[in-house]
Order: structure tokens, then sequence, then C-alpha cells
């Protein structure tokens, strides 16, 4: 594949990192925006990757950023905002998507790809889903000079995630009890490099081309056995305290007001639907996903 110039909004976390690396390697040269890109350090040891601070939500900075980029990748997200007026999750995720289309279209940028969310839908039960849903739209009425494409995981794991190592971390820290909400609500948990592995694949269209895919790990798995699996690598056991919805609801509004949100309203009402494949997408691009079983215990343990 020619070498590409590529610029990927939201590129300094979890899946950005393990992206940038990735394309980094295969010699593509990455503009990453950021609003601290200093933080992003362990990003400067990569090869052509060019770290800018920038506030993409100014219309004027976005189209600077994202000017003669051959693809575009979106992958700014958040699960918690600041208040609860749902006002943070429709910046963060509809205007902003709705800006980087613009932004592409006035600066001819003809390769669009997005990361959004299973379950997203405007209809959705949280604020994070309906504004991710509401994102979708902006990408899918894009006009023709711009093609897209859709990537929609399940809960990503891998090196480095905020999943079974947030649950480990805080196994540790309650000797293995863990009061849980939503014990029951279901999960394809989905490995990174899979998820790394579709966004290369559709770097350059194709078959990928005006596409949405659905991204699940090959198992079925609830929030509690989840829980349980993390707590056996992390060798604290987990005795699981499955919580009533009347009162895993009030735990979640206490959490509202925690500093740094680790549990909120929000996220209970994303749980209310299961976040599990239909059809899994990566059937269509050929990727066979990789199990949890397969990889969690090379980054959970006793020690880590
Ligand atoms: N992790 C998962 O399990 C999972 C599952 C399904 C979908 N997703 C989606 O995948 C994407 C990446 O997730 P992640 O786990 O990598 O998240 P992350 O580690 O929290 O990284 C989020 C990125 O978004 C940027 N960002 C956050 N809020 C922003 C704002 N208000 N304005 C501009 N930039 C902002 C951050 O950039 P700076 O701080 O450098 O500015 C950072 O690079 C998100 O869209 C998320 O919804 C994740």
């Amino acid at each position: 594949m020619r070498t590409l110039d590529i610029t990927v909004l939201g590129g300094t976390g979890f899946v950005g990192s393990a992206l940038v690396a990735r394309l980094a390697a295969a010699g593509h040269r990455l503009r990453l925006p950021s609003r601290n890109p200093y933080a992003a350090r362990h990003l400067a040891v990569l090869p052509n990757v060019e770290r800018i601070r920038a506030d993409i939500h100014d219309p004027e900075t976005l189209r600077r950023v994202v000017a003669d980029s051959d693809v575009v990748i979106n992958l700014v997200g958040i699960l918690n905002e600041k208040g609860r007026s749902g006002r943070g999750f429709e910046l963060a995720h509809a205007e902003l998507t709705r800006k980087t289309i613009v932004a592409c279209i006035e600066t001819g940028v003809s390769r669009y790809l997005h990361m959004s969310a299973l379950g997203a839908s405007e209809s959705g039960p949280s604020h994070y889903l309906r504004s991710k849903g509401v994102a979708e739209r902006h990408v899918r009425a894009a006009p023709a000079s711009l093609d897209w494409t859709i990537f929609r995981p399940s809960v990503i794991f891998g090196r480095g995630d905020s999943l079974l190592n947030r649950f480990a971390g805080l196994l540790r820290l309650s000797g293995g009890v863990m009061p849980l909400a939503r014990a029951g609500a279901k999960f394809s948990p989905v490995w990174i490099d899979d998820v790394v592995s579709s966004f290369e694949a559709a770097l350059l269209g194709g078959a990928t081309s005006r596409q949405s895919y659905d991204l699940c790990g090959p198992e079925v798995i609830t929030l509690a056995d989840l829980v349980r699996y993390t707590g056996s690598l992390a060798g604290t056991g987990a005795r699981i305290v499955s919580l009533p919805d009347a009162v895993g609801r009030l735990q979640a509004l206490v959490m509202d007001f925690v500093p740094g949100k680790p549990f909120s309203t929000d996220n209970f009402l994303s749980l209310t639907v299961d976040n599990i494949c239909q059809e899994n997408g990566f059937a269509r691009l050929g990727i066979t996903p990789t199990p949890l079983r397969a990889i969690a215990p090379t980054y959970i343990g006793p020690s880590r």
C-alpha cells in the first residue's frame, strides 16, 4: 500500500495509541491533534507521528488539522461528561463529528473512518448511545465526495484498557468484593488488535466503502462473569454483590458526584441494553476475532 497522510482525532487514547503504532509501523505519516499532546509521550518514540496541540472544536482549526490528509480517522469519545445534561456528549460525539465532516468536505479530504460504539442509536437509553447515534447519522448523510466507514465495537480489551485493568484495580482495593449494578448485562469483549486491524483494512475504502461494522469478540459474557474472570487472573477472586436496579441506580446517582465519575447514571443506562452483535462485522472483513482468554492473562496477573 502507498504511504498515506492520516489525521487521527482522539489518537492519543487507548484505541488511538494502538492504531497509531500500527499505522506508523506500516510507514504511514500520522498527524495527531490533542488538547494536551505532551501527555501522550509514549507516542513520541514512533516514526512519522506529529503531535500537535489543537482545539479541534474550532472549525477553522479543524480545517487546518485535516487539510491535505488522505484519510481522517475520528476516535474521539467520552464515557462521562461534566454535569448530567447530555451536552458534553453532544459536543464530543455528535457536534464534533458534524464539524469534522464539514471540514473534510471543505478541504477535499475523501476518506473518513468513524469510531462509533455497539448499540449507538438515536433512541438508545443513555446520552452516550444517543449522541453516538446522532454522530452516525451525520456520517451517513455525508455527500458522495466523502467516502466513509463506521465501526461499532462492543467493549474493547487489551494492554492498557480501562475494562479489565479497572476491575482488577477495584478488586485489589476492595479485597475481592464487588457490588455490581446490571451484573447480568451481556458483552462480547473485542481485542484491541482486532479493532485496529479493521481500521487498517478500511484505509482505502474498497469493499468497506460506505459500510458499517458491528465488532464483537467470539464469546458472550455477563458483566459478573467478566469481573469474576478478572478476579481469578488478578489473584483476588471476586465476590459479586449483584445490586437490584433500584440500588444500582442509587449507586450511580451517588457516583455522578464523585470526581472523575468512576460510574454514572449514564453508564447505568447504557448497561440496560446488552452489548452483543446480531451480525459480527469481522466476518465481512475477513478477520477472525481473538478470544478474551487468549490475551487477558498476558496483561492481568497477581503482580501487575
Ligand atoms: N474502549 C472501549 O471499550 C470502547 C468501546 C466501544 C467504542 N469505543 C470508542 O472508541 C473511541 C476511543 O475510545 P478510547 O477507549 O481510546 O478512549 P480514550 O482512551 O478515553 O481516548 C479518548 C480520546 O478522545 C479525545 N477526547 C476526549 N474527549 C475529547 C473532547 N471533548 N474533545 C476532543 N478530544 C477529546 C482524547 O484526546 P486528548 O485528551 O489527547 O485531547 C483521547 O485521545 C471512542 O469514540 C469510544 O467511544 C471505545
